[in-house]
């Protein structure tokens, strides 16, 4: 019974009140509402709804986005929003309807238009994301059913994909918008925008075969808003009944109190002082999840009237403390609009702060109370709410009081004035006087949805009619363990006018007053300080430009600086998409060369898909939790389970003893062990794991066992490794031609270093293995989300002791790989195997963001040094580089990438003499792995670095010195393979002229000349990348093919699907050879026990070499047709098989493929390393901004030749994929390790991949035309890996930006640039006066808070 009336205080003893939502439309009384338990877990475990994903339960990805709906009794007006799962409480849920992506339609009932679109504009790849992304598109149109494409980019600020690239889904969902013309297509014939298809420009180029269309959107369902699933009805009526509620929900850790007035809750809060105050949760549950943090009484007050309201006074607006975000924004937007402007300037400051606050769904929730009263000392608002003197009432039981915020407010690290006993019920946000300017800065590594480095807040008030300062507020987030005002420099500047003279004393005073410790937390610590200056800079213009429009005799600001007062607004990003068509008249039903759908996109969009982690539960199934170690290097002296194993649900724990095969495991060397073995040599290192009935069960367990540990020195950096000389053999050369001779007959000879850093896969499903003993000669079933089936096979039978025949891996899709499944995925595969063997029962664990983050390893880090050799010419005549990776703590794969890097040392440039040398770094890391480009992105990155270097010590443009140095058909490569149907010229002139490069570079130095602190700037990167394992058994594939009696054909074939459209090209290939449609052809699963000892899908190859044996099999069934068809030529394909059939024909195909010719051997330098090249350019434009280190992606164009295309929307989704990828890589992510090797960035939060903000602003992507490739079915080309490297034009446009920067201080020549590029390389980089007041500390002097490793 719901207490609607009872007191929950007075009822606090009793049990726990019935918790009524709904689902779908569907209503759920639960009668044992966990306060701990989320949404998501409540959908997926208890609801068996599945479509909701989780990707990190931090908020921080959208997958797990769903919609609730309420009645709000006050307005009388229903609230649709979007909401991540992973972090309501079920609790918060009473009387709410919440919609999941299973709700709003299904491929076997009806699609929603939000579903299908998506789909069919190609916008899903592996499809994790994608009914996260549904839903916050469904979630904006049940608000707005003719929204703009600002909003539609709003509503995705909170949603993560990593493998689209973005533009294929925004170009799918513009056909919603009033942009993108509503017809949905309708309207073709009458100039519908999206005529072509992709709405997109048309290319300049008028060819007849060329195609810029990738979808039809006349095809698409139209959308009609009045057909929307109803509110509930029966929700509505208890709603209006029950008005708010008092409650009470107990669970086994803690007891959710959610009181129905102000009284109650100040009662509650003065009997436990102790309790959270939850409201959004956006806080509360990420202490609870990752710090462990456990609240017996949870006070929810988000339904009480003064904590709801918004209130009119003369000096301000009132919000209550449980406004969201959300709705403070709108209100204030309607302030400003209605305001005289100088009222409002605190209002858009503010606006200014929540546009780049979190995503959408956070602010969805979260209130503004609870952003005050967490007291981060990067909280975005309380820069504003302190340096605008905000008003805050608190009150407690026996009454209240007003505090304004100021200095005194935050009184530590998370504190604040506020006593236990009382609560913040509103806050008073001031309207602005006429002489008061404010402005608010936020600066964080990425610019949607992040956490600040620095945020900023300042006002300042002058004498009426003067630039005399009668009052200013600096106030900084990020430069203490506190919201900070910058007191002294303020009392300072009192008085003073406003002019160049103020802005020197102030820099110097900010300089002194907000200092960081060199080892402060957080690190970046120059550049904080840098900030600091930057932004009051930014402030000063700004200001004095609006003094001068008010008509106040103030300085001028110089017309080349106020582009540096400029607030970032994103532009709706463009793009046009070219390929070849198939030529006019080609069988309709041959659908190679067509683009057509990935074949699961359209479940992926439903939510019907079946991932991993989808699997229904077993009966007496049980979670497996990992305990890991803490310490990158040390002796276990002991371990205590004792606690762990007497917590409730647990089973038993798992360690090395358990193990029946052998401990040794690795997929190359058996140089690692499934669970340490006295010594852990990394901090992730897998000790042991807790079995229990629940997931959280396991997880609590887990954190309780005790770990002795006897620690050892660790080895975490490359400089370390080369220090201690610790390097895994061999040391790999490649060495050609003649290089004492060439360095002799170089003009010039230069040298530099770079360091690349590491990547984190980032796939939006972590790693998941589920494994189910078969009870019966050691068989065992393990459904697995791996890219390499055969390994997991091999090692988990390694493991039990069985040979291979006892263990059946099955993969049907993944959530993405990205190389990060192709042999990391082992190291739990293997444990759950081991514990399921033991136990005897099924056992699953699906590792959360944090856990697979930290256990799995990523891209190596690279160091590459070289000393380049040229003539006066530009053209490079010799090259020696040597390369150090950050292997971690075991080989892995760490060889094969280094071989791969020295493979593409030159990238694309013919050097005559050369050597190139690879180091190995043995580490205390978690082993690093295979991710997209394998080595070959990192020692290109390096290879640019040395050719921008050449090109800047001549003071010659960098595309000449390129292009002199580019290979040319028949050249032979430093390890002696010749160079045939070289297409890369042809590429390169293509993009020189799609990107329109020298009026691009006209207008960028124009612009530059314009601009003294924002800059531009353009580069013309091309790559080559081989195709081929360059372990060359390993270029081998097979192919299963059944036909039944009913015509329908099962296809299998050795390659895992992780998004990448691997199936679909698979059945275009079959439907091609057998002549049928594709929808009679069906692939189900990857799995070892139809096609053995298979390869990774891996390497780019996998469409050849799947492809080739797929084809080899329909070939052969083909064949055995043949006389039913020339008996029966009229007869239908069911017609002859059933003819064979009854003929006794075997109707089954294995098909075979190996790549021939393939073989090399380092000590002679010679053989062929790979089957043949693929190419592309690409050209990018870019806008930094010199003060604060952000840049803009304003262009990109991308010339890629990938053959004749098997399918052009999955190739150009995967250029586009890869190259946003890539930019990740070069331009923003940066893992951050302790000088102890302790992973800092394990989650969304603190780890930053592209958002959908950060595709360029334009983007061409063109297939090169007329390029058949001989060497790959159907003349194609592999196309996974290589386009991720051409982000570095990004990086090498950014570089150009710096170095007309750096140009304006008076510096010039050549400088070292690491990747990634990030705001704060950028920054540092442009050295100017805020630079210099803020050198940084002397290296060796402190402990930093991270080490580039
Ligand atoms: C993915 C993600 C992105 C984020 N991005 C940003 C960002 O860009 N900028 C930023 O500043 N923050 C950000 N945050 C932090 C967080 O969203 C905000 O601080 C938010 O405003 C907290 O509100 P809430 O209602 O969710 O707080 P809750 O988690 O419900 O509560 C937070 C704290 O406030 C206390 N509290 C709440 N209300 C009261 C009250 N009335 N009286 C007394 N105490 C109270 C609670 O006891 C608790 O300690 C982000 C968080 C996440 C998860
Ligand atoms: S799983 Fe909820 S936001 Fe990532
Ligand atoms: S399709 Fe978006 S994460 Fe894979």
């Amino acid at each position: 019974m719901n207490g609607t009336t009872a007191d929950t205080e007075t009822r606090s003893g009793s049990g726990s009140d019935e918790l009524v939502f709904f689902v779908n439309g569907k209503k759920i009384v639960e009668r044992n509402a966990d306060p701990e338990t989320s949404l998501l877990t409540y959908l997926r475990r208890k609801l068996g709804l599945t479509g909701t994903k989780l990707g990190c339960a931090e908020g921080g990805c959208g997958a797990c986005t769903v919609m609730l709906s309420r009645y709000q009794t006050h307005t009388q007006q229903l609230l649709h929003y979007a909401v991540n799962a992973c972090l309501a409480p079920l609790c918060s849920l009473h009387l709410v309807a919440v919609t999941t992506v299973e709700g709003i339609g299904s491929v076997a009932r009806k699609l929603h238009p939000v579903q299908e679109r998506i789909a069919r504009a190609h916008g899903s790849q592996c499809g994790f994301c994608t009914p996260g992304i549904v839903m916050s598109m469904y979630a904006l149109l049940r608000n707005n059913p003719t929204p703009k494409m600002a909003d539609v980019e709003e509503a995705f600020q909170g949603n993560l994909c990593r493998c689209t690239g973005y533009r294929p889904i925004l170009e799918g969902y513009k056909t919603f918008t009033v942009e993108g013309g509503c017809c949905g297509g309708r309207g073709r014939d009458n100039g519908c925008c999206m005529a072509n298809g992709s709405g997109a420009e048309e290319s300049s180029e008028e060819v007849v075969d060329e195609s810029t269309s990738l979808f039809n959107a006349a095809d698409f369902t139209p959308f009609d808003p009045t057909q929307e699933v109803i509110f509930p009805p029966e929700l509505m009526s208890l709603t209006k009944g029950e008005r708010s509620a008092s409650l009470c929900f107990r669970g086994d850790r803690a007891t959710w109190l959610q009181p129905n007035s102000l009284d109650e809750f100040l009662r509650l809060k003065w009997k436990h002082p102790d309790a959270r105050v939850v409201v959004g949760n956006t806080e509360v549950g990420i202490e609870v999840k990752f710090k462990n943090m456990v609240y017996p009484v949870i006070l929810a007050p988000a339904f009480i009237p003064e904590l709801n309201e918004v209130r009119k006074t003369e000096d301000g607006v009132v919000f209550g403390a449980a406004c969201t975000l959300s709705h403070m924004g709108a209100v204030l937007r309607q302030e400003v609009e209605t305001l005289p402007p100088h009222r409002t300037e605190v209002f858009l400051a503010i606006l200014e702060q929540l546009r780049w606050f979190a995503g959408l769904q956070i602010r969805n929730v979260a209130a503004v109370g609870g952003n005050i009263m967490t007291a981060s000392p990067i909280s975005d608002l309380n820069p504003v709410f302190m340096a605008t003197g905000c008003k805050l009432t608190l009150f407690d039981k026996d009454g209240s009081r007003v505090v304004r915020m100021d200095d005194s407010f935050f009184t530590g690290y998370r504190r604040t004035t506020v006593r236990p006993q009382e609560v913040l019920v509103s806050i008073e946000i001031p309207y602005s006087k006429k002489t008061q300017f404010v402005s608010a800065f936020k600066q964080s590594p990425r610019r949607e949805d992040d956490i600040s480095i620095v945020t900023a807040a300042m006002s300042v008030t002058f004498h009426p009619g003067t630039d005399m300062v009668e009052a200013l507020m600096l106030s900084y987030g990020g430069m203490a363990a506190t919201t900070t005002l910058a007191t002294q420099t303020e009392k300072k500047l009192l008085g003073r006018r406003w002019g160049e003279e103020l802005l020197q004393d102030a820099c110097s005073s900010l300089v002194e007053e907000l200092t960081l410790d060199p080892s402060a937390p957080g690190g970046m610590v120059t550049y904080r300080r840098t900030l600091t200056l930057s932004l009051f800079y930014k402030f000063y213009l700004t200001v004095l430009q609006k003094l001068r429009d008010q008509g106040v005799k103030a300085e001028e600001v110089r017309s080349d600086c106020q582009s540096a007062a400029d607030l970032f607004h994103p532009e709706t990003p463009s793009s046009v998409q070219v390929y070849q068509a198939v030529p006019e008249g080609w069988g309709q039903d041959d659908v190679v060369g067509r683009p057509i759908m990935h074949l699961s996109a359209l479940k992926q969009a439903t939510g019907e898909a079946v991932y991993c982690d989808d699997v229904p539960l077993y009966e007496n199934e049980l979670y497996l939790s990992l305990i890991t170690s803490s310490r990158a290097h040390a002796h276990i002296l002991s371990i205590d389970t004792s606690a762990a194993e007497s917590m409730p649900g647990v089973v038993c724990c798992v360690f090395a003893d358990d193990i029946p095969g052998s401990n040794a495991t690795g997929p190359i060397q058996y140089d690692e062990t499934i669970l340490a073995d006295r010594q852990v040599t990394c901090v992730g290192h897998i000790i042991g794991a807790v079995v229990a009935d629940t997931q959280l069960h396991a997880q609590r367990a887990t954190k309780a066992v005790r770990i002795q540990y006897e620690e050892l020195q660790p080895v975490v950096t490359i400089q370390e490794a080369i220090a201690a000389q610790s390097f895994y053999q061999p040391i790999r050369t490649i060495q050609n031609g003649d290089l004492e001779a060439g360095f002799k007959q170089a003009d010039h000879i230069l040298e530099g270093e770079m360091h690349i850093g590491g990547q984190e896969h980032f796939y939006l499903e972590t790693n998941v293995t589920l494994a189910v003993p078969r009870g019966e000669d050691g068989e065992m079933e393990l459904f697995v989300s791996t890219q390499c089936a055969s390994k997991t096979q091999s090692l988990v039978a390694k493991a039990l002791g069985v040979p291979a025949n006892r263990v059946v891996v099955r993969v049907k899709r993944m959530g993405g790989g990205f190389g990060g499944k192709e042999s990391r995925t082992t190291v739990l595969s293997t444990v759950v195997a081991v514990a399921a063997n033991k136990l005897k029962r099924p056992v699953r664990c699906m590792l959360d963001r944090d856990e697979d983050m930290l256990v799995t390893g990523g891209r190596h880090p690279f160091f590459g040094k070289y000393k380049v050799g040229f003539l006066n010419s530009g053209k490079v005549v010799a090259l020696d580089v040597s390369y150090y990776s950050n292997a971690g703590n075991s080989m892995d794969l760490s060889l094969s990438i280094m071989e791969r890097a020295l493979f593409h040392m030159e990238n694309s440039y013919s050097v005559a003499n050369v050597r190139g040398r690879g180091f190995l770094c043995r580490t205390n890391l978690p082993s690093n792995t295979a991710f997209r480009g394998f080595g070959g992105p990192q020692a290109m990155l390096v290879a640019e670095s040395w050719i921008t270097d050449v090109a800047q010590s001549l003071g010659r443009p960098a595309d000449e010195v390129r292009r002199l140095n580019l290979y040319v058909e028949g050249e032979l490569t430093p390890y002696n393979q010749i160079l045939n149907q070289f297409t890369l010229d042809r590429c390169w002139d293509e993009c020189l002229s799609r990107s329109g490069y020298q009026q691009c570079r006209a207008a960028v130095d124009l612009y530059n000349r314009q601009n003294r602190w924002t800059k531009r700037g353009l580069a013309i990167v091309p790559t080559k990348f081989g195709i081929g394992f360059t372990s060359f058994f390993l270029n081998q594939a097979g192919a299963l093919v059944h036909i039944y009696t009913d015509g329908s054909v099962l296809l299998t074939h050795g390659g895992t699907e992780m998004g990448q459209g691997l199936h679909t090209k698979m059945v275009q290939v079959a439907s091609r050879v057998l002549g049928i449609p594709c929808s009679k052809i069906h692939i189900s699963e990857t799995s070892t026990s139809t096609v053995p000892n298979t390869s990774p899908t891996a390497a780019s190859a996998s469409s050849d070499l799947n492809g080739a044996a797929v084809q080899n099999a329909c070939e052969i069934l083909e064949k055995r047709l043949e006389p039913y068809k020339t008996q029966n030529p009229k007869g239908s394909w069911e017609d002859w098989v059933r003819a064979a059939y009854f003929d006794r024909v075997n109707l089954s195909a294995n098909g075979f493929y190996k790549t021939p010719d393939l073989c090399y051997d380092f000590d002679s330098n010679s053989g062929q390393v790979f089957n043949y090249f693929t190419y592309g350019v690409a050209c990018s434009e870019v806008e930094i901004d010199c003060l604060t280190g952000a840049h803009k992606n304003l262009s990109s164009t991308i010339v890629m030749d990938v053959g004749h295309s098997l399918n052009p929307a999955i190739d150009i989704g995967q250029v586009e994929g890869a190259f946003i990828q890539g930019l990740g890589l070069f331009t923003m992510e940066e893992l951050h390790y302790s000088p102890q090797g302790v992973l800092l960035t394990r989650g969304p939060g603190s780890y930053k991949i592209p958002a959908f903000g950060d595709i360029p602003t334009r983007l061409t992507v063109s297939l090169l035309r007329d390029a058949p490739n001989d060497k790959a079915i159907f003349s194609s080309k592999a196309v996974g890996e290589p386009p991720l490297f051409l982000a570095a034009a990004n990086f090498y446009a950014i570089k150009d930006a710096i170095t007309v920067a750096r140009g304006e201080s008076g510096i010039s020549g050549p400088f070292r640039l690491d990747s990634p590029a990030s705001t704060e390389r950028i920054r540092n980089a442009c050295s100017d006066r805020f630079t210099k007041l803020c050198p940084p500390a002397e290296p060796g002097t402190f402990s930093p808070w991270s080490v580039q490793v």
